[in-house]
């Protein structure tokens, strides 16, 4: 028996490379799953993909700041598949790479937009409709822990999101739906390319070999380290986790 049978997820930012990492592992453990984006050329990418390697996945378009477009995605899941169990709130965005003196006041704006407000909003339509038992995993960041300079809207949304997490999990505990945070370092993608450019005026060499040199498993994350932990937190071998945050960055945090 796999170990997400039959279970029907939604993730955001489903299109993206920790979405689309998770989709495939959850599909991978019979999960069947609706991918949440508003890129609408990714997203047909990638259910074509899917459906390549049989894996049961769809896809709808939504902007995760717009209430109307999540309702929608929240209909969609349930009239396709009939339930809720599993819900990825994953969507994000990183903003710029500039201190707070210089950071511009509405990319400032537009990262709270995405990575808090749409957060919120996930959670606002999908808790009344998940199923009791079913389980919810938020992406924060190990950014969402310290302060990282120059980061300054993402490191507040990041902070945030674990305030979203906190207070979900006092209100769902007794429908046993079980919600937490997970954490990632820097994963080998386009975000942390943006973010490293960045850094540096652009000496990318120079951004990666200082970054890696503070990990102490020397290497950038796979998307891969992400949707094992994810994976984790929907299994029911974490039946008993709740309202906790999960670091998955190869030791970069200080504990
Ligand atoms: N990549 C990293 O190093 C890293 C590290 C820590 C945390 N994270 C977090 O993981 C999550 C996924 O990041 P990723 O690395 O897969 O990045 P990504 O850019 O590959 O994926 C993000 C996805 O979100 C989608 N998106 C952006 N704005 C949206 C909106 N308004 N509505 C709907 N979808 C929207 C994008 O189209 C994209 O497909 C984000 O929350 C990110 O902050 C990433």
């Amino acid at each position: 028996m796999k170990r997400l049978q039959d279970k029907v997820a939604i993730i955001t930012g489903g299109s993206g490379k920790i979405g689309f990492t998770t989709a495939k592992k959850l599909a991978s453990e019979g999960a069947k799953v609706l991918l949440v984006d508003i890129d609408e050329d990714s997203l047909k990418e990638k259910e074509k993909e899917a459906k390549a390697n049989n894996m049961d996945m769809s896809y709808a378009i939504a902007d995760v700041t717009k209430a109307e477009d999540v309702k929608k995605y929240v209909e969609t899941a349930k009239d396709r598949y009939g339930k809720i169990d599993l819900f990825f709130n994953n969507a994000g965005i990183e903003g710029d790479v500039k201190p707070i003196q210089d950071y511009p006041e509405d990319v400032f704006d537009k990262v709270m937009a995405v990575d808090v407000k749409g957060v919120f909003l996930g959670m606002k339509y999908v808790m009344p409709k998940i199923e009791d038992d079913g389980s919810i995993v938020i992406t924060s960041s190990v950014a969402g822990f310290g302060g990282t300079p120059n980061m300054v809207g993402y490191n507040t949304a990041k902070h945030a999101v674990i305030g979203i997490m906190r207070v979900a999990a006092q209100e769902l505990g007794k429908r046993k739906v079980r919600v937490n945070t997970v954490h990632p370092g820097l994963v080998d993608s386009r975000m942390t390319r943006s973010l490293l450019s960045g850094m540096n005026s652009g000496n990318m060499e120079e951004s990666n070999k200082q970054f890696k040199a503070k990990i102490p498993m020397g290497r950038f994350a796979e998307a891969e380290d992400v949707s094992n932990m994810v994976t984790f937190l929907f299994s029911d071998e974490s039946s008993y986790v709740h309202g906790s945050t999960f670091v998955v960055d190869g030791g970069y945090t200080p504990q």
